[in-house]
């Protein structure tokens, strides 16, 4: 069975062709780069509607197929942004009826870790799930994704970019504070884990009220980064424990930062846990993601009627059964 998946639940739009055993066909996609400001939501959508029919042709070509090898339609359900989910959803119902095909509906979330695991043959990980929108660590018990941490308010991208746009670095701040970083040394910033969860506003007010009272760049940056990458790590490294896994895997576009990535190994090491990151081509979101998941769904669950393609904005990890892991420890 070939799975044609479509994303955009956020400023990406990505179209990918994966088959049953888990072979990507193709991957295709294009990014809003906002020319002022963050994104907003009917950008993104608009974005969507402009993208997506130009992207369907690309990645079934890429896949050496044609359109009506495709067998069923995967899309992201949620959660997102609104506008961008619902033309996501609307172009999705529009080639299953036009090709005359089944549909099915995904949570984007647990797309990022599937295809993590798919692309590095991790098994069962803890896995931190970090981008512009989101910041959860999750892993797999008693049947479902089950949250163990996550953010209480802005997601650490969004920590980065917001920071990126009032100190006058651009969208995305994230790959400049990695660079500005390099060069900067430690000053004192909020570090706020509550229980298992964490929060990026207060660190973000702090660091730009360093900005203001002239503390240079570089050290906010640095400091950003070793505050926020300290917290993600500490409840990764808490869940690893409790969990009693061997794997940890690190999936969404925060993944592009290589200090994350060595704190995060080490933290493994120490346990001697695995430490997995997929290509960047599937940490950020992407079609492949989407259709490889609607695999998954379709084996276990089967397709969808159209009546119940509604988006689902705030879809929640821990909302979906996942049959297809297994419960044991690895
Ligand atoms: P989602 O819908 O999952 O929330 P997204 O729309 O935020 O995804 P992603 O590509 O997953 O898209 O993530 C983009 C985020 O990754 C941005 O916030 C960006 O600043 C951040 N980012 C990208 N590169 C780096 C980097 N090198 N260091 C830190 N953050 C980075
Ligand atoms: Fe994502």
């Amino acid at each position: 069975l070939i799975s044609l998946g479509i994303e955009g639940t956020a400023e990406k739009t990505g179209v990918g062709i994966v088959d049953d055993e888990g072979n990507i066909l193709s991957s295709v996609g294009n990014q809003l780069f906002p020319k002022e400001g963050g994104i907003h939501p009917r950008e993104a959508a608009e974005h969507h509607a402009y993208w997506i029919p130009k992207l369907i042709p690309q990645a079934v070509e890429e896949a050496g197929i044609d359109l009506t090898d495709v067998d069923f339609i995967s899309f992201s359900q949620g959660p997102g942004l609104g506008p961008a989910l619902r033309t996501v959803a609307t172009a999705a119902r529009t080639l299953s009826l036009s090709l005359k095909i089944p549909i099915v509906g995904v949570n984007h979330c647990i797309g990022h870790v599937e295809i993590g695991k798919l692309d590095t043959g991790a098994i069962n990980p803890v896995s931190l799930y970090v981008s512009g929108g989101n910041s959860q660590v999750i892993a797999f018990e008693s049947g479902r994704y089950r949250i163990f941490g996550e953010t209480l308010d802005i997601a650490v991208g969004n920590c980065f970019d917001h920071f990126g746009r009032e100190t006058g670095l651009g969208h995305p701040g994230g790959p400049v504070i990695e660079k500005l970083a390099l060069n900067g040394s430690y000053v004192d910033l909020p570090y706020s884990v509550k229980g298992m969860d964490f929060s990026f506003s207060g660190l973000l007010s702090a660091a730009l009220r360093a900005f203001k009272r002239g503390v240079p760049i570089e050290d906010i940056c640095f400091s950003l980064q070793e505050t926020a990458f300290g917290m993600l790590v500490e409840v990764t490294e808490r869940a690893l424990a409790h969990t009693d896994k061997n794997e940890v895997l690190l999936c969404g576009g925060v993944s592009a930062n290589s200090r994350l990535r060595e704190m995060l190994k080490i933290m493994a090491d120490e346990h001697y846990a695995n430490f997995y990151m997929p290509n960047m081509k599937y940490c950020g979101d992407n079609g492949a993601m989407i259709a490889w998941l609607g695999q998954l769904t379709n084996k276990y669950f089967g397709t969808v009627d159209i009546k119940d393609t509604h988006i689902i904005q705030r879809y929640r990890t821990d909302e979906v059964d996942v049959p297809w892991v297994k419960d044991y420890k690895n």
